[in-house]
């Protein structure tokens, strides 16, 4: 049977948590933290952000689905943050992002 060309081949999943007081005031250790991250990261195709305000977190994952499953899952068993929602999760033809970094709180 012909392959579906309609069939999303990327994940999105877009997600803000809080994070621990004495771990998102600490700017340099955040740089630090992405700057670990964004190679394994864009080493498994994701791309996305995080973006912080105050203790706020926000944090955008696109890229082949398992790997961005992945790459959630992860996300969801760190005690640096908390409180997770999820405000999309859904298939996407596209991506929003070309890689993946910290950005300003526009999201
Ligand atoms: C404040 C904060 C924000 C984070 N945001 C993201 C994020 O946006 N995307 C991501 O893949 N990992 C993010 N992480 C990292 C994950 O929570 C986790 O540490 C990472 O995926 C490594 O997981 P592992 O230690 O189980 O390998 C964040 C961590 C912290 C402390």
């Amino acid at each position: 049977m012909p392959r579906q060309s309609s069939t999303p081949p990327l994940r999105r999943i877009v997600a803000m948590s809080v994070g621990e007081p004495g771990v998102t005031a600490d700017a340099a250790a955040i740089a630090a933290l992405a700057e670990r991250l964004r190679a394994g990261l864009l080493a498994r195709g994701v791309t996305g952000c995080l973006s912080l305000r105050g203790h706020c977190i926000g944090q955008v994952l696109e890229g082949p689905p398992r790997a961005v499953r992945n790459a959630f899952a992860r996300l969801k068993r760190d005690w640096r943050h908390r409180d997770l929602v999820v405000l999309e999760d859904r298939a996407v033809m596209a991506r929003e992002f070309t890689d993946w970094g910290v950005r300003p709180p526009s999201i």
